[in-house]
């Protein structure tokens, strides 16, 4: 279903998106589109504040990232991200535990979230969060950043990485 959108959607976040999960909502008034798949009534609004519809707006999110996200499988991606609970929490304002919470990662500078205490070599890498920086850090954290203290064996598989990466994104884009 939300494969038949992904075209027009992706056209519009790369003509007006500014990077950021939080402007895809205004990648979406419908000028010249031939297709309406923007049905939030508050195109002029970030999504957080717009509620607008949940796929479009998920949809948009994964256009963001690249073209290779219009496919991921957000299901198995939270399936992948409980490999992460042990250390991560997701929700707004969650706690920091082994790791830091990672709501609004994606779009974010490495090591920026308040109040947790990051390996210095993380906190040095100068790494901001996108699609690319996150999958190599998934696949494997050591070898992105040497001596940081994520102590995970990292995901092999592509989709699963793909996936996880997608889930984070819509999850916390609101
Ligand atoms: C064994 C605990 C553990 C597991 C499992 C784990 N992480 Fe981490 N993660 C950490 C720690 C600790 C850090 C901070 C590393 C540092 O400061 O060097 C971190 C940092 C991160 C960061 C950078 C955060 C920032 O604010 O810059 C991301 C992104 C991340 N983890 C994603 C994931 C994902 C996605 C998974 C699952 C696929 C995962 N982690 C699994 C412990 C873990």
């Amino acid at each position: 279903m939300l494969r038949n959108l992904v075209p027009l959607v992706s056209t519009l976040a790369l003509t007006a998106c500014g990077g950021g999960p939080d402007n895809t909502a205004e990648a979406e008034p419908s000028g010249p589109a031939t297709e309406t798949v923007t049905e939030t009534s508050a195109a002029d609004q970030p999504a957080a504040e717009a509620g607008g519809d949940a796929d479009s707006d998920a949809q948009a999110i994964l256009a963001a990232l690249g073209s290779d996200y219009a496919d991921a499988d957000l299901g198995n991606g939270a399936r992948q991200f409980r490999r992460c609970q042990s250390c991560h929490t997701l929700n707004d304002g969650g706690r920091h535990t082994v790791g830091p919470n990672l709501h609004g990662i994606v779009g974010a500078a490495a090591a920026s979230a308040e109040g947790f205490s990051y390996s210095r070599q993380l906190s040095e890498s100068g790494l901001v969060w996108d699609a690319a920086t996150l999958d190599a850090w998934i696949e494997n954290p050591r070898a992105l950043v040497p001596g940081n203290r994520m102590s995970f064996v990292g995901l092999r598989d592509a989709q699963d990485r793909r996936d996880v990466i997608a889930y984070m994104a819509v999850e916390t884009a609101d």
